[in-house]
């Protein structure tokens, strides 16, 4: 079944309807709604038959539209979600998915209500190497998580926080944390499982914002593993690198920012005699992925798998209370020094909103 959807915000929205041009088959672009019409319309055109509105109620109304895809802001991202699924449409939700781990909570008590979809994107999963990586782990090739290295080192000036929403607590919701690191810690859950405990530094050190912008980050997931996670946005470039050690094999990207898994990675065996097996499967599921689309048309068409019954490697909305949950815990580890314990005690007041007393309105 073809699914109809509309394009919330037509700033990545861009990418996210490139996606479903990819996948003309499954998805049409009923609509893209942006408050600035004429960027709603310039996106529009890119879909035969798309039409352009500035007004969110509009889209809400339509119930032509099946599938709700918001590209908002990260502090209308709650609202409009619940929004959507109020009016029966299943909610694809750019990161982050919600700004509190009270607010995460509570989408995915309204989706599960409703019966309805609630997708949270992260694109970064559908890509050549991830899908490489992530047969190498189901034929059993990897062996048991011991530790990982990530690094998230971005370029980000004052062009970039020249958008009023951008490095402001009440509108972004937090800084390098939530809003870009959030990718790799969701790829090392993907392959180590959730994370069970968190120390972290944070400090603001490279932009004149009121969220962080550094972060040297310390997790253990509940496979056992260990995970240390260093962000900047004042690195020279955009740099992105992940380094998964498995007692049976290691895993290692180069350095593409945007999509970690578009280039290759290294496979290497721990005994250098499994190294013939790895690459035998490595040759396996190449055959099986060929043609496979990656990045956002990747995690659309899995959507649509999902929609019509098929299996579908989603990313859940579980997977998207997680991200929320690990960025909470993040900022409560850095503020309280402690070590802190996952999944979070729902009573702690980080769970309701994470944004300073002196911040907030
Ligand atoms: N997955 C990724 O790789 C990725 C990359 C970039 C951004 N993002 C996320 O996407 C979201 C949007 O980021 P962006 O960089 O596209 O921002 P942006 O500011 O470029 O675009 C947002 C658009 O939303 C519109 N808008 C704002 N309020 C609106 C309203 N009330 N009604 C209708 N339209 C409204 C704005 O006019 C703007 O065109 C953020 O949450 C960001 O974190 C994700």
């Amino acid at each position: 079944m073809m699914h109809s959807v509309a394009i919330l915000g037509a700033g990545i929205g861009r990418e996210h309807m490139l996606g479903y041009r990819a996948l003309p088959e499954l998805f049409t672009v009923q609509t893209v709604c942006d408050r600035e019409l004429e960027r709603a319309e310039q996106l529009a055109a890119l879909a035969p038959g798309c039409g352009a509105v500035s007004g969110i109620d509009a889209v809400m109304d339509d119930r032509k539209i099946d599938i709700v895809d918001i590209c908002l802001p990260p502090h209308l991202h709650g609202p409009v979600a619940l929004m959507a699924l109020a009016a029966g449409k299943h909610v694809i939700c750019e990161k982050p998915v919600a700004g509190s781990v009270a607010e995460a909570d509570e989408l995915m008590a309204a989706a599960e209500r409703a019966g309805l979809l609630f997708a949270p994107v992260f694109q970064y999963r559908y890509g050549r190497a991830l899908y490489q990586l992530a047969g190498l782990q189901d034929r059993g090739l990897c062996g048991k998580p011991l530790v990982a290295t990530l690094e998230t080192h971005w370029n980000r000036g004052a062009e970039y926080y020249a958008v009023p929403w951008r490095g402001r607590w009440q509108s972004e919701r937090g800084g390098a944390v939530l809003g870009h690191a959030i990718h790799i810690h969701d790829l090392v859950t993907r392959f180590f499982g959730p994370v069970t405990e968190v120390t972290s530094l944070l400090d603001t050190r490279v932009n004149d914002i009121e969220t962080e912008d550094c972060a040297a980050i310390a997790m253990a997931t509940d496979s056992g593993g260990l995970v240390t996670s260093s962000v900047t946005l004042g690195g020279a470039t955009d740099s992105s690198r992940l380094r998964l050690i498995f007692d049976a094999l290691t895993a290692e990207s180069r350095r593409n920012p945007y999509a970690p898994g578009a280039e290759d990675w290294s496979f290497t065996a721990r005994d250098p005699q499994r190294q013939d097996a790895v690459d035998a499967a490595l040759a396996e599921i190449d055959a099986e992925i060929a043609g496979r689309p990656t990045g956002f048309a990747g995690m659309f068409l899995e959507v649509s798998n999902h929609l019509n019954g098929l299996p579908a490697d989603l990313v859940t909305v579980e997977d998207g209370v997680r991200s929320i949950e690990l960025v909470a815990a993040i900022y409560h580890a850095a503020r309280s020094g402690e070590r802190v314990s996952l999944p979070l005690d729902r009573s702690l007041q980080i769970c309701a909103d994470w944004v300073p007393e002196d911040e907030a309105e």
